[in-house]
């Protein structure tokens, strides 16, 4: 039986945690099992990957060598991880994919989409079955993090990145029309997890 693949995408703030419980809580109270993660999935080789990502000193770190990182850290884990789990039917529910890639890369760092797609050439053979997108504009997203009513804090350079990030999202969900379903993260969490299970609902029962 082959299992379901379901990511989960938006900017900081977005709710995908609370999101990605509700999916996981959907599941397994009607019997199924399920996996969730997030890349690198705590898997070493993936782990190494993401260390040079994330190291500090790399400051010469192209656009274009992390879209390659995180295309290699992605592909291990979908082969040690995530392609026998769903061999196995399992539900798996991943925290960001390759649509990150696209809008954090290809779009908000000027890589290109099409550029990304190449890439990730490998992962374009296992894309999900769907993709969450939890729509909340960056000035809101960011409000929910710093927990404070103004913005004037934040830094310009920040907030024009993260428009960037939205509009690639935008972008990246038109490309995409029947794999990714936009959710309205404005609203309430009961009203958000109201949303995803009505669309798991139609999923689930064809
Ligand atoms: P993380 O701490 O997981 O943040 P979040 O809670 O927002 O998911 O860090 C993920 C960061 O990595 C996030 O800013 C997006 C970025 N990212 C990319 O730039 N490209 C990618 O392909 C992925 C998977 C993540």
């Amino acid at each position: 039986m082959k299992g379901l693949f379901i990511t989960l995408e938006g900017g900081e703030g977005s709710g995908k945690s609370t999101a990605i419980n509700a999916i996981n809580e959907y599941f397994v109270s009607r019997g199924y099992k399920t996996m969730v993660s997030r890349e690198p999935g705590g898997i070493k080789i993936g782990e190494e990957i993401r260390s040079v990502i994330l190291n500090k000193e790399n400051t010469m770190m192209t656009p274009e060598c992390e879209t390659l990182l995180y295309a290699a850290s992605r592909i291990q884990l979908l082969h040690e991880r995530i392609i026998p789990a769903l061999n196995d039917g399992v539900v798996v529910i991943l925290d960001r994919y390759i649509d990150s890639s696209f809008v954090y890369q290809g779009v908000a760092r000027g890589v290109g989409i099409k550029n990304v797609e190449r890439a990730n050439s490998f992962a374009l053979s296992y894309m999900p079955d769907i993709t969450f997108f939890l729509d909340v504009r960056p000035e809101v997203g960011l409000k929910r993090l710093s927990g404070r009513d103004k913005m004037d804090r934040l830094d310009l350079e920040s907030i024009d990145f993260h428009n960037r990030v939205y509009n690639g999202y935008l972008e990246v969900m038109d490309m995409y029309k029947d794999r990714i379903v936009r959710i309205n993260g404005e609203q309430s969490p009961e009203l958000v997890i109201k949303e995803i299970t009505e669309v798991l609902d139609k999923r689930i029962k064809g």
